[in-house]
């Protein structure tokens, strides 16, 4: 079984979604300016105050019962999870088997010499405009290890989850608007290969006519009962 998460899996957590017209990240920064290379090269100390905040805000918020009943799956079958989101909700709510499509807000690297950075960061409770990047011993900046608009993904992140998702029985894709390849690609992939796809999102994305099936709930309402409920989405 392979579960796809996106932000909407993270919302009753707390932490923002991308793309909801009032709530969402984009609706108060340009994603082009804020996350892709170019606005790291433009200004990489807007871009670091940026993720300073969410790096801060990642760490008040606790994992919510769709992580945790994820989690739990693990009791029943060999459960994969495959995560456009750069929070560390699914591993702290115990799923062992997770892979970041789109990196890691609790990871730093050097954008020269591509580096691990382990020093201090300072606490961000309030957005501000902008916050000098560290230096690396090499001259780079360092920068948060998550992919930006314009990066490719993570070679082997990437290469887990397809196998995740062509070897599965079933994917399960929640809290994801489906539209950001190639992350939006596997379902595709799945279904392709004839196995299942349940969308469980409470709001229709491109995905939603060739699921499986498509539960209308959030991820914290539908996927604790989700397992028994198999039966009667799949027929
Ligand atoms: N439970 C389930 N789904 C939810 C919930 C919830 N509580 N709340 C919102 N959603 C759904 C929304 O309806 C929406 O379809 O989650 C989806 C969130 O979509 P986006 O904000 O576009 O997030 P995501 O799909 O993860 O974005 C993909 O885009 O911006 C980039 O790199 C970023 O990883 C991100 C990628």
């Amino acid at each position: 079984m392979t579960v796809l998460s996106g932000a909407g899996i993270s919302a009753e957590s707390g932490v923002p979604t991308f793309r909801d017209v009032e709530t969402g990240l984009w609706a108060k920064v340009d994603p082009y300016e804020i996350s892709s290379a170019e606005g790291w090269q433009r200004h990489p100390e807007k871009v670091w105050a940026w993720y300073l905040w969410r790096h801060y805000m990642m760490q008040g918020v606790e994992p919510n019962n769709g992580h945790r009943a994820v989690a739990a799956w693990e009791d029943h079958a060999e459960v994969h999870v495959v995560t456009q989101n750069v929070d560390n909700l699914h591993e702290r709510a115990g799923s062992e088997r997770v892979y970041h499509l789109h990196g890691s807000l609790f990871e730093f690297r050097c954008d020269r010499c591509q580096g691990e950075f382990q020093g201090e960061l300072p606490a961000m409770p309030e957005p501000v405009e902008t916050v000098m990047p560290p230096q690396c011993r090499c001259g780079g900046l360092i920068r948060p290890n998550v992919v930006w608009f314009g990066e490719a993904l993570p070679d082997s992140a990437w290469q887990k989850s397809v196998e995740a998702v062509s070897n599965a029985d079933l994917v399960v894709v929640v809290g994801t608007s489906s539209i950001v390849y190639p992350a939006a690609g596997l379902p595709e992939l799945a279904l392709a290969n004839g196995i299942p796809v349940i969308e469980v999102n409470p709001e229709p994305t491109p995905l939603s006519n060739a699921a499986t099936a498509t539960v209308r709930e959030s991820a914290a309402s539908a996927l604790p009962t989700l397992l028994q409920r198999l039966p009667s989405l799949l027929g």
